[in-house]
C-alpha cells in the first residue's frame, strides 16, 4: 500500500510542489492550508490531493485534523512541516504581535504538526520528518528576527528528534531552501529582491520543483541513513 504523505501548508508555494512532487513518486497526499479556500479547491481540482483545513498554530486543531487524516487516508508515515508566514520588519519596529504569530506558526506549527502522530510512527518503527527551514535560519536576514529564530530553532528540532527517533526507523532532516519564487518572495519590495537577486551566485531565484526533489529524496528509502541533516538549497548563497 502507497505510504501516506502528510504536507502542512501544501496547497501553494512550496508546499504545492512539494504535494505535486510526492504525488507523482507514488504517495498518498493529503496537503493542509490555513485560510485561502480558493486557491485549495483549485489545487485539489487541479491535482486531485485531498486538502484540510486547520491553523498549525493550534495544537487541538492540528491533533484533530491529523486524527481524521489518518481516519481517511491510514497512518501517516511521511511528515513534512512546511507551513510558514513572515511578518517582517526591522527589529525596532517588530511589534510583540509579529514576534508571536511567526513564532506560533513556523515554530509551535511545527511542534503540533510531528507531536500528535509521533507515537504511531514509534510504534510501527518508521517515519520520515522534513521540516521546511530556510537560508535566512542560517545566516540570520535584516527585518527577520522573528523568522530568523523560528527557522534556526526547525533545525534544532530535527537534530533533537533525529536522536530520539534513529533507533525506531525514523529520520528527521531539513532542508533550507534559499530564495525560491513563490509569492512570499514576490512579496519582498521589488528592489530589495533585485539586491537578494544580485548575491545568489546562480543569478536566479530557485524553483518550488527544485526543493520539493530534495524533500522526495530525503523521504525516499535510499535516505534511511540520512537523520538529523540539513540540505541546503540556495543557488550558493551561502554554506552552512
Ligand atoms: N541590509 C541592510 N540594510 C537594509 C536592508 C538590508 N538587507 N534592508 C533594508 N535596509 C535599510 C534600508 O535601506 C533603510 O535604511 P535607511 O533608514 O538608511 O534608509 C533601513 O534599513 C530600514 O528601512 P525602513 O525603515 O524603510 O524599513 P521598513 O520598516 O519600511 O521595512 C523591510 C522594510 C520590511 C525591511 C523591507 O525592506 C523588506 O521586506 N525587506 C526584505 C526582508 C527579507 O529579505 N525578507 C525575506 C522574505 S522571503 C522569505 O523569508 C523566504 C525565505 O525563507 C528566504
Amino acid at each position: 500500500m502507497a505510504r501516506v504523505a502528510l504536507v502542512t501548508g501544501g496547497s501553494r508555494g512550496i508546499g504545492a510542489a512539494i504535494s505535486k512532487e510526492l504525488k507523482e513518486k507514488g504517495y498518498t497526499v493529503a496537503a493542509t492550508y490555513a485560510g485561502n479556500d480558493e486557491a485549495a479547491a483549485k489545487f485539489t481540482a487541479e491535482t486531485g490531493i485531498k486538502t484540510y483545513k486547520w491553523n498549525a498554530a493550534d495544537y487541538e486543531a492540528s491533533k484533530a485534523g491529523l486524527a481524521q487524516v489518518e481516519a481517511d487516508l491510514g497512518p501517516i508515515e511521511i511528515v513534512v512541516a512546511n507551513a510558514g508566514i513572515t511578518r517582517d520588519a526591522p527589529f525596532h519596529k517588530m511589534t510583540p504581535e509579529q514576534w508571536k504569530e511567526v513564532i506560533d506558526t513556523n515554530l509551535t506549527g511545527v511542534f503540533n504538526t510531528i507531536h500528535p502522530i509521533w507515537p504511531g510512527m514509534r510504534e510501527r518503527k518508521f517515519g520520515r520528518v522534513v521540516v521546511i527551514s530556510s537560508v535566512n535560519g542560517q545566516k540570520g536576514q535584516f527585518a527577520q528576527v522573528n523568522y530568523a529564530a523560528t527557522k534556526a530553532g526547525d533545525l534544532g528540532i530535527v537534530k533533537s528528534l533525529a536522536q530520539e527517533g534513529a533507533r525506531f526507523g525514523i529520520t528527521a532532516n531539513a532542508v533550507c531552501p534559499g530564495y525560491i519564487a513563490t509569492e512570499m518572495v514576490m512579496a519582498v519590495p521589488e528592489k530589495v529582491r533585485e539586491a537578494i537577486i544580485g548575491q545568489i551566485p546562480a543569478g536566479r531565484l530557485g524553483e518550488p520543483e527544485e526543493i520539493a526533489r530534495c524533500v522526495s529524496f530525503l523521504v525516499s528509502d535510499d535516505a534511511s541513513f540520512i537523520n538529523g541533516s540539513t540540505i541546503s538549497a540556495n543557488g550558493a548563497q551561502f554554506f552552512s
